[in-house]
């Protein structure tokens, strides 16, 4: 287990972030999302060393139990925001990561849309936005934003398809890896995007990481199967595609589900046919 006694200087990056640490937790985000209800206006970052209901997009499921995982989620109120900045905050969020980590560990990440890292080809970290909105004027005003990284150790308990597709940051966990460095960074550089959110300065640095750009991909709409070729993102994070007709497709992230499996490489493999 890496040691997640974070001795982080908080008031420097986040204001009145408050920190909790658990080791077990049924979801990060569930209880991030219980505990804004409760506690309104408060602003929170929870670590779990591992989750017993780890949730993903659509209600699928997270493994979070692997030897070396870190799960976290942090809760803060917003104001009136409008339903469409939920992918933009799952946009800012990845963007942070991939640069808290290339910058702090070294390693080349890319992003599949909308909420996925991938490392040499696998899967290593993903993303759960999730609103609280005012019924009322069906604007959010809270969100928690959960994050789940595969640092190291293996999936042999885990289901077909996350055995498939995921992978992690190391084979082994280097001794020297500290865990305080990545998440300040990840603090760091989304508090920024956060408090400027409108400006989507986020944008071309998630768009540089992109993977797929020229590939031919499926998704789902309303569990429908559709076809086309990645062109890149619009102002919105929404992602565009060529269909077989040449018209550009813009798919909201909401309303699609790509699967992983088709972005999976093994290491020295090119993947067109996939
Ligand atoms: C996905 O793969 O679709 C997103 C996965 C997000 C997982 C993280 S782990 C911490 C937080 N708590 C959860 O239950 N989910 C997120």
């Amino acid at each position: 287990m890496i040691d997640k006694s974070l001795e982080i200087d908080i008031e420097k990056i986040w204001g009145n972030l408050e920190i909790q640490k658990f080791e077990e937790l049924d979801s990060t985000n569930s209880y991030v999302k219980s505990y804004l209800e409760k506690n309104k206006g408060c602003e929170i970052l929870v670590i779990a060393d591992t989750q017993t209901e780890g949730r993903g997009r659509s209600g699928r499921k997270f493994y979070s139990q692997l030897e070396h995982g870190l799960y976290f989620s942090i809760g803060f109120s917003v104001e009136d925001t409008a339903p469409e900045f939920l992918s933009l905050y799952t946009i800012a969020a990845a963007s942070s990561l991939i640069q808290a980590i290339e910058k702090k560990l070294g390693l080349k990440i890319e992003v599949k849309w909308v909420n996925d890292l991938f490392y040499q080809g696998k899967k290593v970290a993903g993303i759960l936005a999730e609103a609280i909105t005012n019924q009322k004027t069906n604007k959010i005003s809270s969100l928690v934003i959960g994050i789940g990284i595969n640092l190291a150790g293996t999936f042999d308990d885990a289901d077909p398809l996350t055995q498939k597709s995921a992978g992690t940051l190391y084979q082994v966990l280097p001794e020297e890896f500290e865990l305080e460095p990545l998440i300040t960074e990840f603090l760091r550089v989304f508090y920024t995007y956060h408090q400027n959110i409108e400006n989507k300065s986020f944008l071309p640095v998630y768009e540089k990481h992109l993977l797929g750009i020229g590939q031919e991909v499926y998704y789902l709409r309303r569990d429908k199967k559709y076809r086309g070729r990645i062109e890149g993102i619009n102002e919105q994070g929404q992602l565009l595609v060529k269909n077989n007709k040449n018209n550009i497709e813009i798919l909201i992230a909401d309303e699609i589900h790509f699967s992983s499996e088709q972005f999976v490489k093994e290491i020295g493999e090119t993947n067109e046919n996939l």
